[in-house]
């Protein structure tokens, strides 16, 4: 496929299956002119973040990696309203624009933003999860995964973005660190016995990339 044909099929893809909603376009609009990176997940991606909520009958959602709020927004939206989101963003820079796109949203009851880096902000995280989407620093992503696990029971869902990276994660000679990570984020999630996972290359407007989606299951069992 050249990018014309990829692009011009995400555009397709996306304007014939995702409703457009002002707040999330607001989001981004906020987020390109405080120079934050364009690297949220593309609109098909959020939807599907969306549809596992409902497909799990998600509750609690917990999200590594703000950015400017858009993949949270996206998330809170079909919570119930009983829902919660606690999301951790490294950026304090980031977290402010987040939460006034968040409070624009009008899904600022249920969405927690909390300012750190995730190594540091986690380990005083002590509740239960349904569903963890980790897409921040890619060299710590073992450590989110065994955060991930350590907060939910079998059945809850793990979401990990960016595992393809145009192909450079099936490079063993990687120099790249994130590539590395991610990596490592993949050997774990096969060989843990608390996860059983997938993963699915992507090719839409941010290019070519990659979802790892995971079961929480029972090493028991
Ligand atoms: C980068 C990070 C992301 O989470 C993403 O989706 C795309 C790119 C990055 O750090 O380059
Ligand atoms: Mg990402």
């Amino acid at each position: 496929p050249t990018p014309d044909s990829w692009r011009r099929t995400d555009a397709y893809l996306t304007t014939t299956l995702v409703t457009p909603d002002p707040d999330l376009d607001a989001a981004l609009t906020d987020q390109r002119e405080a120079g934050l990176p364009a690297i949220e997940v593309s609109p098909l991606s959020a939807k599907l973040l969306q549809l596992l909520i409902r497909i799990g009958g998600v509750r609690r959602v917990l999200e590594i990696g703000t950015l400017g709020g858009f993949s949270t927004i996206a998330m809170a939206r079909v919570l119930p309203a009983d829902g919660r989101l606690l999301t951790i963003e490294a950026e304090p820079r980031n977290a402010e624009v987040a939460r006034a796109s968040i409070a624009r949203a009008g899904v600022d009851d249920r969405v927690e933003v909390r300012v750190g880096r995730g190594a540091d902000v986690l380990p005083d995280v002590d509740e239960e999860f349904d569903l963890v989407f980790i897409d921040a620093d890619k060299e710590s992503n073992t450590i989110y995964l065994d955060h991930a696990a350590r907060l939910t029971r079998p059945g809850a869902i793990v979401v990990v973005d960016n595992v393809v990276r145009a192909g450079r994660v099936s490079d063993p000679a990687t120099e790249d660190e994130q590539v590395a990570g991610t990596r490592r984020g993949l050997e774990m999630l096969a060989r843990d016995p608390r996860f059983e996972a997938t993963a699915l290359q992507t090719l839409d407007l941010k290019g070519w990339d990659g979802l790892a989606i995971a079961l929480r299951v029972d090493p028991a069992s």
